[in-house]
């Protein structure tokens, strides 16, 4: 069965808008878990743009299922990984500059500083995940540093201009996560995964997760505008 993990950065990127306590991720997070999430993800991001040291360690304490934590791969993120212990560690890259992670892990070119890296976040108990794009050269990089996971990076799929461009780079990633399968790696799939171009990745058994945030959290917002707005109206016309 598929497994789905919910990302609730957006729930702080609103919170952060005013710097205030609402709408506060943990609360997101938990209303995930009811409704069925197998986990949550936050990306702690080094300039804290949304996810907030806080968010990470109360979801430590409170998140039933599983806990993902996104991040780069600095000193300062291995201390924390190593002291908060989430369920799973995912390496992505990180620009200051970008709006959301932009590309996959560069682990080929790094496999030196990466395998020494993930040792010291396995040898602290974790388990960790590499976010790469599904070319075989970072796939069989991501084995040799000591991943257990890889998550293909399914942005340049979701931006597919045409729909055999989209069929072609659904191929692409069909291969990849067999070449990573028969290396040992387990697979995950994220990046602008939505309510449309999900479909062709179900009864996959390739795919064992998806890692889903932006487009979950928008419906969520829309779905949920008329209650909201009912509710307000409910009590000024008291
Ligand atoms: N996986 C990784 C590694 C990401 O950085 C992100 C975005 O934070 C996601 C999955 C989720 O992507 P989206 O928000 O587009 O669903």
């Amino acid at each position: 069965m598929p497994k789905l993990e919910v990302n609730v950065d957006h729930i702080a990127t609103l919170r952060q808008a005013r710097l205030g306590a609402e709408p506060d991720p943990v609360t997101a997070a938990a209303l995930a878990e009811l409704a069925g999430a197998d986990g949550i993800i936050v990306h702690l991001r080094e300039d804290r743009r949304h996810i907030q040291d806080r968010d990470l360690r109360l979801l430590r304490q409170t998140v039933k299922t599983r806990l993902n934590l996104e991040m780069a791969a600095t000193e300062e993120l291995l201390h924390i990984a190593r002291e908060v212990k989430p369920d799973l560690v995912t390496l992505v890259p990180e620009k200051r500059q970008e709006l959301t992670t932009e590309g996959g892990l560069e682990v080929a070119g790094y496999l030196g500083f990466l395998k020494d890296y993930v040792h010291k976040l396995r040898e602290g108990g974790l388990k960790v995940s590499l976010f790469v794009d599904p070319v075989p050269k970072q796939l069989d990089a991501a084995l040799e540093v000591g991943a257990q996971w890889v998550e293909l990076h399914t942005g340049t799929y979701a931006d597919a201009g045409s729909i055999k461009e989209a069929q072609r780079l659904f191929e692409e990633l069909l291969t990849a996560a067999r070449h990573a399968q028969s290396g040992g790696l387990r697979v995950k799939c994220g990046h602008g995964l939505n309510y449309t171009n999900i479909k062709p990745f179900r009864r996959r058994p390739e795919f064992e997760e998806f890692s889903i945030g932006h487009s979950i959290m928008a419906r969520a917002i829309l779905v949920g505008i008329d209650r909201a707005v009912r509710e307000m109206i409910e009590l000024i016309r008291v």
